[in-house]
């Protein structure tokens, strides 16, 4: 099975830059590719921070974009997301009975857990940090279990990590700290989670954590630079990516596609002695 994982596309309003950069343009162009070198993947996930601003016009220029790919989309929502703006833009994105945008595909792979770790409406926190609430951690144990009992194999996608990544400015807004030990507690009582997709950082990134393989991508929008001489959060023009990920029974392969390369491409038997 093949995946598309696009993350971060940051839309603003069509035309206005963010950080010198024009967000629709980059989603466009990796649609382009998607399309083009991609037309046969099964499903595409986007993984939130689907706008910058969270408003209406960016949420319709997402989904023209996003409609012009060949396959489904599902997507999530971020800290820059606006919870109802993408629900009116979205209809048919289905909700848990809270309103989080919480849910599940199957699919040829397994079944597919997209969670939501936004703010809650009516909480009170830190906006760009992550949030999974005692409710949420119930639907998904729910999902789990479901899921174990079906003898599925499970991906999780969100939107957060669940834990640092070594960058002190994410590091601080990740899920926060109970959301994240709750969290945790949760998914060590399953073994059937093949691996843990999210965005948010801007980089490209893998591990595992808990014993689960985790991975996430360059954004298409603004990359965050990865810098140990600094705890400041810095945005950088380094390439974008999307990923190109392929599931087996026994293996999950995650390749980072460089979509905006227009350098050579040389044949490696010019080179000779
Ligand atoms: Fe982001």
């Amino acid at each position: 099975m093949k995946l598309i994982h696009l993350t971060d596309t940051h839309l603003t309003t069509p035309g206005r830059t963010l950080y010198g950069i024009d967000p629709l343009a980059r989603l466009n162009a990796a649609v382009d590719h998607i399309a083009r070198q991609h037309a046969g993947a099964e499903r595409c996930v986007v993984t939130g921070a689907l706008t910058h601003w969270g408003e209406r016009a960016a949420y319709a220029s997402l989904r023209d974009a996003l409609d012009r790919l060949p396959m489904p989309v599902l997507p999530l929502i971020g800290n820059h997301d606006d919870r109802a703006t993408f629900r009116a833009a979205y209809p048919e994105i289905p909700v848990d009975a809270s309103g989080f945008v919480q849910w599940t595909r199957d699919t040829s792979a397994g079944r597919f857990i997209l969670l939501d770790t936004v703010l809650g409406d009516a909480a009170q926190g830190r906006k760009s940090a992550g949030y999974f609430d005692a409710g949420r951690v119930d639907w998904l144990r729910q999902q789990l279990d479901v899921a174990q009992a079906d003898a599925v194999p499970v991906f999780l996608f969100m939107h957060h990590p669940p834990f640092g990544v070594g960058i002190a400015a994410f590091d601080e807004i990740n899920l926060v700290a109970d959301d994240a030990r709750e969290f945790g507690a949760l998914l060590r009582g399953y073994s059937h989670i093949r691996h843990l997709f999210f965005g948010h950082i801007h980089r490209p990134i893998s591990g595992s954590w808990h014993g689960i393989p985790f991975s996430t991508l360059p954004a298409t929008a603004h990359q965050s630079g990865l810098d140990f001489l600094t705890d400041a959060d810095l945005f950088t023009h380094e390439a974008p990516g999307y990923g190109v990920v392929l599931i087996t029974p026994e293996q999950v392969t995650v390749h980072i596609s460089d979509f905006l390369y227009r350098g050579p491409q040389i044949d490696p038997a010019s080179e000779r002695l």
